[in-house]
């Protein structure tokens, strides 16, 4: 019979720590949704202790979503362990999953605790959750550095408390794939009640390894869970990459010979959501969401897909939701059209109102651009003033002027809490001109700490892409912005900025 293997993905909490990753709750919501339309198995939403943001966050995923587990991630302790579960209560299905170090550096140098102490906490904990939730998941923090016989003392006695799932993270990604996978194997035998809980492997990719050490705990280990995110995102290099980790499975089913529940077709949507929401742009030879990831640039390539595709190509960008960059619609196509298109992306929107200013949107693009693409339609819908309910800041028009030899300077009109207000100032160049003009009047002081720009569908003609990073006070956020005059597109990514730095709070460290 063919095992099913778990995908757990973990973008919402351990891909948000990556500094500058930090989600809204309407962002995670709809990251969440397109994580369910992908039937993710577990959707970790968040860290519910950490903050009252991340606990809302959680709260409200928890809510909407109904098809996958929903879990929070805790410390080992009382307090933390109630706000998950608090979190949790409006799932259909839900997880706590709750951690402890077991290494020696990490015992005794940040926890300054015994290893008998560490091992009480961890009994303590799981025993806590399990009254609270049925599902109970534990990791031993930094578990690959744990001394062996330490970390079976712990594992076994967390099972007997009730975990149902053993998370064994390589914390600092130090791993090798076949030292990793037989780490697995050797806690497995080693367990005497190992057959009573899902192993799971969590890997980091510090030294690139983090989708085939992920691997290696399942082919060589036999874990069952495999914890991931979009994109690979991540605190320093990133986490196991689930795009990657799923189409080796899917694509090399001869040799892993394991079920998956993922719809894989909504992986570049949900690539592309994430890498908008964050700022975090994917790099084009990135296997599978990469946009060079299914190009063929050579002509012995190019002749051999051609006259059969499996010459070069070992899976199908269809199949994966790359469309082939067709038009999809223009400038006479109704607003059912538009619909029909949003639900074959895989977008929902949540109102009809919703749909109005999408749809608004849209015409508006077709008038000033002959060709629209389903990435246009993707920038223009991930636009945050589609969904946003009420907004401080709000583009109203732009206009610049710049010449050579000259400082250019631009004039900008935009709504604060709805009444307008105009901005005027000179710049570098008309992108810092236009921002300068919008902080002459909104004096944020925040420090911009990215800009980015990116070509939506790759031509002079595409809409430009904005990503802007403010920091202010400790607080650090991202402003999208996509229009086909890229000054127009910073603008609206900066006011997007502006608008999210209104409303974030601090948290509590995951790794603490
Ligand atoms: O990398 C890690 O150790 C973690 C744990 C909190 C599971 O993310
Ligand atoms: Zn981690």
């Amino acid at each position: 019979m063919t095992d099913k293997l778990i995908i757990f993905d973990t973008t919402l909490r351990d891909g948000e720590q990556s500094p500058g990753a930090s989600m809204t709750k309407d962002e995670k919501l709809r990251i969440a949704r397109q994580l369910e339309r992908l039937r993710v198995d577990v959707i970790e939403a968040g860290f519910a202790a950490s903050s009252n943001g991340d606990f809302e966050a959680v709260q409200s995923i928890a809510n909407a979503i109904k098809d996958s587990t929903i879990c929070s991630l805790s410390r080992a302790n009382d307090r933390d362990i109630s706000r998950a579960a608090e979190a949790l209560r409006g799932a259909n299905s839900s997880r706590i999953h709750t951690f402890i170090a077991t290494s020696p550096l990490h015992m005794e140098k940040k926890l300054r605790m015994t290893p008998d102490q560490v091992l009480e906490q961890a009994k303590q904990a799981v025993r806590f959750a399990r009254n609270l939730v049925s599902d109970v998941e534990f990791s031993p923090e930094d578990g690959y550095r744990s001394d062996m016989d330490f970390l079976c003392r712990v594992l076994e006695a967390v099972i007997n408390e009730g975990a149902t799932t053993l998370n064994i993270p390589d914390t600092v990604g130090y791993a090798v794939p076949e030292l990793y996978g037989n780490f697995i194997k050797t806690l497995r035998e080693r367990v005497p009640n190992s057959d009573k809980a899902i192993w799971s492997v969590h890997c980091h990719n510090d030294l690139g390894m983090a989708v085939a050490n992920s691997l290696a705990g399942v082919k060589i280990g036999g874990a069952r869970q495999v914890e991931c995110t979009i994109n690979g995102l991540g605190e320093r290099a990133g986490n196991c990459s689930l795009e990657e980790v799923v189409m080796a499975v899917k694509t090399r089913r001869d040799y892993f010979n394991l079920a998956l529940n993922i719809d894989t077709q909504h992986i570049v949507a949900a690539s592309r959501m994430v890498s908008q929401t964050t700022g975090f742009v994917v790099q084009p030879n990135k296997a599978v969401v990469g946009a060079n990831a299914f190009a063929h640039a050579s002509g012995i390539h190019q002749d051999g897909v051609l006259k059969a595709r499996d010459t070069y190509e070992i899976m199908r960008a269809e199949d994966v939701g790359w469309s082939a960059n067709k038009i999809v619609l223009g400038k006479l196509s109704g607003r059912n059209a538009f619909k029909q298109r949003l639900q074959e992306l895989g977008v929902s929107l949540e109102s009809e109102q919703e749909v109005n200013v999408a749809f608004a949107r849209f015409k508006e693009l077709a008038d000033r651009k002959s060709e629209i693409f389903d990435e246009d339609i993707l920038a223009l819908v991930s636009d945050e003033s589609v969904t946003a309910d009420k907004e401080q800041y709000g583009l109203v028009s732009l206009s610049q002027h710049s010449e050579t030899g000259e400082r250019p300077r631009a004039s900008i009109v935009f709504t604060v809490d709805g009444k307008e207000v105009r901005g005027e100032s000179d710049g570098n160049g008309p992108v810092d001109a236009s921002l300068k003009a919008i902080e002459s009047l909104v004096k944020s002081g925040a420090e911009m700490v990215l800009y980015s720009v990116n070509a939506i569908s790759g031509s002079t003609e595409s809409q430009g892409e904005v990503t802007v990073r403010l920091q202010n006070s400790g607080r650090v956020v991202n402003g999208v912005g996509s229009d086909p005059d890229i000054v127009v597109a910073s603008a609206k990514a900066y006011l997007s900025a502006l608008n999210k730095l209104q409303s974030k709070a601090d948290r509590v460290a995951a790794q603490g």
